[in-house]
């Protein structure tokens, strides 16, 4: 890795719970193996992978502030859900205190959270890395996305989102958001 990359982990280390660290640090690596396996840059997938969580321990008022002050754009759904802003909020904060620059970095951490519908490669890295990452906890299915990441890209992002839905259903949950919602609608036919 790095200098610049050392440089973010020991400032982000100075932040961010260690246990966020663990996991930013999974992802990272792990969006590095993506990158190598379906020929992105690594050096992009190593930056947006370490900075993709920067902003989620912020508290809600923060990530609503950041938001609305650089006009971020909150749709009501976020408004009654701000964690999920952290991706907004946490490109807004690598362009400004790490000055990344790069859409192929800063368009991986805004859309983390939900996906999009038709997701640029390096955007599945980090959505597919976050998800799979080695720190999280099995789950059922797991082992299948994990396997199927390194064959397919576009099917492992279907995958991820049905089993996300799955799982907010088993919670009771009845609204989900229409950004989760449309890139199941996207990915759904790749499953
Ligand atoms: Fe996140
Ligand atoms: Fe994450």
């Amino acid at each position: 890795m790095n200098r610049g990359i050392q440089n973010i982990i020991d400032d982000l280390s100075k932040h961010m719970s260690d246990k966020r660290l663990r996991h930013s640090i999974g992802v990272m690596y792990t969006a590095g193996c993506l990158a190598m396996r379906y020929g992105a840059s690594v050096e992009d997938a190593y930056l947006a992978g370490i900075l993709h969580d920067c902003a989620k321990e912020y508290s809600n008022d923060k990530l609503i502030s950041i938001c609305r002050k650089n006009n971020l754009g909150i749709t009501d759904y976020e408004l009654s859900n701000p964690f999920l802003l952290h991706g907004k909020a946490g490109a807004y904060v690598a362009e400004e205190k790490y000055g990344i620059k790069s859409p192929d970095i800063l368009g991986p951490i805004i859309f983390h959270t939900t996906g999009r519908a038709g997701m640029t490669l390096p955007e599945q890295i980090v959505f597919v890395a976050d998800f799979i990452e080695p720190n999280r906890k099995m789950i059922e299915g797991l082992e299948h996305i994990r396997h199927t990441a390194f064959i397919d890209i576009d099917k492992t992002c279907a995958l991820i989102v049905d089993n996300c839905l799955k799982y907010l259903k088993g919670k009771g949950c009845v609204d989900m958001g229409d950004d989760i919602l449309k890139t199941y609608d996207y990915y759904k036919n790749m499953l």
